[in-house]
């Protein structure tokens, strides 16, 4: 992380009431294409990304991050970048823990993880559990995640305890955990949700920029928790 963009750099407590930022990262592809690089170059970028922006939801005092980092949608991409992202996983979840560990943060899954290489399940299962009592800011990444199924998923359960309330449905979710969220952004220039956090942005805030992902930094992620400060919310009221 360079000394001009990080967290320090932007500095102090900027989350002014955010608890929850969900992101959904974008332009991996498109960032390296302009660099005539593979899309693998601006995934790896992507990841260093994530990194800076963890560092900074940390030090901004934001009590969970979520992160769209594989959608159920994504296993129709070819072959290679599919093993490149699973191979990113696994290098970032190896070489991040200690630091997840050291900085109090939480590390928690969304989405259908299991359904992932064996290998990848065990040091996902490993990383929660030994991040399990960290308390400053969880980092949820959403792996194998489609919003519809969560919610579907949910309602099962919900139903099979006997109540298919809005309430019972929520308690139910992946993020049930998670504070409320509070604002969602999306990099890129693309307007729309992409089958995220689809129950969860009910009440959310959005932010949409045309950075691409790998361009994304901690400066970007203040601006948009200062837009957020000077917004009004009315949750349905006046
Ligand atoms: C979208 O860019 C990005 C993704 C599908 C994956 C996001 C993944 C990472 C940032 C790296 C892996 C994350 C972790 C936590 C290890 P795109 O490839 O769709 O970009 P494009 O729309 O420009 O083609």
């Amino acid at each position: 992380m360079s000394a001009s963009n990080g967290p320090d750099a932007v500095g102090g407590t900027a989350a002014g009431g955010v608890r929850h930022v969900a992101i959904i990262m974008d332009g991996n592809g498109r960032w390296a294409k302009k660099r005539f690089m593979p899309r693998a170059f601006g995934h790896k970028r992507g990841v260093d990304t994530v990194r800076e922006v963890a560092r900074a939801a940390r030090s901004m005092g934001l009590e969970a991050l979520t992160l769209y980092a594989f959608s159920s949608e994504n296993w129709k991409r070819p072959e290679d970048e599919i093993a490149d992202l699973m191979g990113l996983l696994r290098t970032f979840i190896r070489s991040d823990l200690d630091e997840f560990i050291a900085n109090n943060i939480r590390l928690k899954i969304i989405g259908d993880y299991q359904a992932l290489a064996p290998d990848i399940v065990e040091m996902i299962e490993d990383a929660m559990a030994r991040t399990a009592g960290n308390s400053a800011t969880t980092l949820a990444i959403a792996l194998n995640y489609g919003s519809q199924q969560e919610i579907a998923r949910a309602a099962a359960r919900a139903a099979a305890k006997g109540a298919i309330t809005a309430e019972a449905i929520e308690a139910e979710l992946d993020t049930a955990d998670l504070p409320p969220l509070d604002l969602l952004i999306r990099t890129s220039g693309e307007i729309r949700l992409s089958n995220f956090l689809l129950w969860q942005a009910a009440y959310a805030e959005m932010w949409f920029t045309d950075v691409l992902w790998p361009d994304f930094t901690a400066t970007h992620l203040k601006d948009a928790l200062d837009q957020f400060a000077s917004r009004e919310r009315r949750f349905g009221g006046r």
